[in-house]
């Protein structure tokens, strides 16, 4: 029976609603109940009915009011168009390789390694003991903790020959990750409009890190041994550059690294223009058939600026890089770090440091170095097996990548899009050009998740290719 009234009076304020003026006030609870002779809870319950659909509104000591209905129009953000004017950098999306995608697909695309191969026992107590610390309280210092500072720069100082001069502690600005160190690196030390040489290929985070910092970005070939130092100096006389971005060891995504020779001479054909080497040793601790052998050891002066990233053999939550830089440089970095995040959380920089100084580090490095090996030989053995026309352009000795050749020809959009379709994720070579390819390449990462897939992985991409 009250059911019934309550169901009367929502039906009968209804079209009450429907005519009144939005904001218009419902008479009073009093007068509803004398109105429809029915009692004050059941006047309550219509009330609250109508409020759940959204009609009315109680106003708590005013009364209850017909709701303002706000409708629903598209948003009209034209204004930005001139307000923004065009942008100073090309509009580079965020790479594919940072897709996450579900655990049905086999995924080769992306850059960060499986949590297999994570430090995880070292990783969760680092994280535990790091909460209990001070760290979790106090603000670090703008260029880091100084045992964490002291830790990446002795790294370095015990790969520098007996006569140069090894960094010190105070050369090492710590970084939330080595992307937003590039970001800092290209907008302290080289700038909008000034000419910046790079790799090509090369890591696509470097390429639009530089665009975003407005430089302009001219690309010197670089295959499987590197550059070719005469191409380097070429580039160098051609425009002018004050500064060169690199990786000589186990290159993303050639997996190149450079001869003893090529550095040296690289390296001096830095030094006699006066300018930097932006040396990304991105794949430090991702050695297989050999170990990475920092530039920046070879240099006292100051010319090369060195990256060195934890975030991918340590953790990706744990994202922590040093960034190396003597003299004049270092502050103009400092400065950019300070202007762009004032310090990293203290935090991440004292579990960063626990994990990299425990006994387990090595071992771990060690366990690394055979599962990247073993992984690496699958993926090449299975797409040799399965993919001939996939060619890998030499075995990379370190990181974690291959970089495989397609035949001319092959309609790079269409393969990852047709491979995705059967289960498989491969990144477009094209991400890792700052200008055009010199051929279709794709990008396989061998130390996602699954490595059992390999040989799927290599049946599908090898079917595809023959179609
Ligand atoms: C060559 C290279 N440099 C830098 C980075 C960025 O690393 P981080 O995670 O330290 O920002 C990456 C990540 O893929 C990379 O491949």
């Amino acid at each position: 029976m009250e059911h019934d009234s309550s169901t009367r009076i929502v039906q009968d304020l209804t079209v009450l609603i429907s005519t009144s003026d939005p904001g218009a006030r419902l008479p009073s609870t009093r007068a509803l109940v004398a109105r429809y002779g029915a009692s004050p809870v059941t006047v309550q319950k219509a009330l609250r009915e109508l409020t759940r659909r959204g009609l009315i509104e109680s106003r708590p000591g005013t009364g209850t009011f017909v709701r303002i209905t706000r409708t629903a129009r598209p948003a009209d953000y034209g204004w930005q168009t001139a307000a923004l004017r065009t942008p100073m950098a090309a509009a580079i999306d965020v790479s594919a390789t940072m897709r996450t995608v579900s655990n049905d697909h086999i995924a080769l695309h992306a850059g960060y390694p499986d949590r297999e191969l994570l430090p995880e026992r070292l990783v969760r107590s680092a994280l535990t003991r790091a909460a209990r610390s001070d760290a979790a309280f106090a603000r670090p210092p703008v260029s880091g903790l100084p045992e964490l500072q002291a830790w990446f720069a002795s790294e370095l100082a015990d790969a520098t020959p007996s006569g140069l001069t090894p960094p010190a502690a105070s050369d090492v600005t710590v970084l939330p990750g080595s992307q937003s160190g590039l970001s800092s690196v290209f907008r302290a030390l080289v700038g909008p409009r000034q000419p910046v040489l790079l790799e090509s290929p090369t890591y696509w985070g470097a390429i639009s890190a530089a665009a975003q910092a407005g430089a302009d970005v001219v690309p010197v070939p670089s295959g499987r041994q590197g550059p070719d130092p005469r191409d380097v100096a070429r580039a160098f006389d051609e425009t002018g550059a004050r500064a060169f971005y690199a990786q000589p060891n186990f290159a993303n995504p050639t997996g190149a690294q450079w001869s003893r020779e090529a550095a040296g001479e690289i390296l001096e054909i830095v030094r006699a223009r006066s300018a930097f080497l932006i040396e990304d040793d991105w794949a430090h601790d991702f050695g297989i058939d050999t170990d990475a052998t920092p530039l920046a050891a070879q240099d006292a002066h100051g010319h090369v600026v060195y990256l060195r990233s934890l975030t991918k053999s340590v953790s990706p939550s744990i994202r922590v890089a040093g960034i190396i830089a003597r003299g004049p440089a270092r502050e103009r970095i400092r400065n950019d770090r300070a202007a762009e995040s004032m310090y990293v959380s203290g935090v991440l920089q004292r579990a960063a440091l626990d994990v990299v100084t425990q006994p387990g580090w090595g071992t771990h490095l060690r366990h690394l170095r055979h599962s990247l090996r073993a992984r690496r030989d699958l993926l090449v053995s299975s797409l040799r097996e399965h993919a001939s026309d996939a060619h890998v352009d030499g075995i990379p000795r370190g990181g974690l990548n291959l970089w495989v050749r397609l035949p001319d020809g092959v309609d790079l959009r269409r393969l990852v899009r047709d491979c995705e379709a059967d289960g498989l994720i491969i990144a477009s070579g094209d991400e890792w050009y700052p200008a055009e390819p010199e051929g279709p390449r794709i990008r396989l990462n061998y130390s996602g998740p699954n490595p059992a897939a390999f040989a799927d992985a290599a049946r599908i991409l090898g079917a595809r290719l023959s179609e």
